[in-house]
């Protein structure tokens, strides 16, 4: 059975709804090995520049790794799932499309890891974010500590990650965990404005501004700035350039063509 319900949205732009609403859309194995194949094929063709990801029904973005399947795995098992949940959020950091997790319901361990791996969040009213893991003996092993302490600081992320609160959607956008709040009953159309807004920028600036950008983050200054140029240098030799220049002088919208 398919995980994942794959949608064409518009040009360029898909929307991946998680297809496991009873049992909240949890991470199973067969859920991660769907989501690494998709992560796989877009970021191999040219086809998609940006990827919504939400998940079905209106009470869970993803609950997390899959406990019912975690209780009958062994150690050894859980380490293999846990390089896969690592491998899989780290190609799409990597990869050239842009991802937002479009969160509409409760996105606990690692379904708010999953949010972190994206390049942008967009939240329902009702969505809950939360690093619950150590209230069940573990820490997040989807890059939660990391991801997290990153986008908005080591403070916040240890007041949540050690009290293992939990988030609404109103606190997650204060704390900076969250990008835009949709307001009721448009979070997939919010989040699918976003991602034309994005797409109808020139593809190599998208994605060469995006690993700019991710690549710096863990430089000082001086080697981050260094980075920037050596990524401008991509974007300098492109025919999208020469049509941005062109547009503006004619007063036009540009014609990108991602080259
Ligand atoms: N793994 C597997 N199944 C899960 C799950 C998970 N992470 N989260 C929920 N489910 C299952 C429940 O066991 C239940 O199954 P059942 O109908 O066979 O009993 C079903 O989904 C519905 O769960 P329920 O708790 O009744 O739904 P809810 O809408 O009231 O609450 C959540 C949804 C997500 C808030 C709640 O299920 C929850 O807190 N889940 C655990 C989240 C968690 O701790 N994740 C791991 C963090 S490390």
């Amino acid at each position: 059975m398919a995980e994942f319900k794959v949608e064409q949205r518009g040009e360029g732009i898909q929307l991946w709804t998680i297809d496991g609403e009873t049992r909240r859309n949890a991470i199973s194995r067969a859920m991660l090995n769907e989501l690494e194949a998709l992560v796989t094929r877009v970021s191999s063709g040219r086809d998609v520049r940006v990827v919504v990801i939400t998940g079905a029904g209106d009470k869970a973005f993803c609950a997390g790794a899959d406990l019912k399947e975690r209780a009958t795995m062994s150690e050894a098992e859980v380490r293999a799932f846990l390089d896969q949940l690592r491998r899989t959020f780290r190609a799409i950091e990597r990869s050239d499309c842009v991802f937002i997790a479009a969160i509409n319901g409760a996105a606990f361990g690692g379904g708010t890891e999953l949010a972190l791996s994206c390049d942008l969040r967009v939240a329902a009213p009702v969505a809950e974010l939360g690093l619950t893991e150590v209230r069940i003996g573990i820490i997040p092993g989807g890059g939660g500590t990391q991801r997290l302490s990153r986008l908005i600081g080591p403070g916040r992320a240890k007041d949540l990650i050690l009290t293992g609160r939990r988030l609404n959607a109103a606190e997650a956008f204060t704390f900076g965990v969250v990008n835009r709040l949709a307001p009721e009953g448009r979070l997939v159309e919010t989040a699918l404005a976003l991602a034309e807004a994005i797409r109808e920028n020139a593809p190599v600036a998208v994605s060469t501004a995006k690993h700019a950008i991710d690549e710096g983050l863990s430089l000082d200054l001086d080697e981050a700035l260094a980075l920037e140029l050596r990524h401008y240098e991509k974007v300098l030799a492109t025919e999208d350039r020469l049509e941005g220049l062109r547009a503006f002088a004619e007063k036009r919208p540009p014609r990108f063509r991602g080259r």
